[in-house]
């Protein structure tokens, strides 16, 4: 299948750049101090949490943390398939929902700054696809 390569050279902190993969949107977003700080202070062993996988094709196996969802290790930038884990719409995003990340809006599902879901009936966090950085502004997509 195609691998793409995405220059993210014009996207700001704080907005998002949604490209179109595999038939699917993708989005890559450069998250502000205020969404990394927001997603880091998660509790996952809080009862309410509801995917503690990290659903995180580039680290299998591995739990909901922050820092195992986001591309690099300060965690600006997420990178997620756009498409909500109940029935396939897709999430409004940019602060989007009661936890800030991404809000889906066919039957209400909430999902974080980590685009983990918090609340509604979606049973998994959004998924990461297979992405890595080529240089400092350029992210392949599979
Ligand atoms: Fe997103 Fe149902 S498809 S909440």
């Amino acid at each position: 299948l195609a691998s793409i390569y995405v220059d993210v050279s014009g996207v700001q902190v704080g907005t998002q750049l949604t490209v179109k993969w595999r038939g699917k949107p993708v989005f890559i977003r450069r998250r502000s101090p205020e969404e990394i700080e927001a997603a880091r202070a998660v509790d996952l062993s809080d009862s309410t949490f509801i995917d503690r996988g990290s659903e995180n094709a580039n680290k299998p196996g591995t739990d909901a943390s922050d820092a195992n969802r986001t591309l690099d290790e300060a965690g600006e930038w997420l990178v997620m398939i756009g498409v909500c884990t109940h029935l396939g719409c897709v999430p409004i995003g940019n602060g989007a929902g009661e936890f800030g990340g991404w809000f889906c809006p066919c039957h209400g599902s909430h999902y974080d700054t980590a685009g983990r879901i918090r609340k509604g009936p979606a049973p998994r966090n959004l998924e990461v696809p297979l992405a890595q950085f080529t240089d400092e502004t350029t992210i392949l997509l599979g």
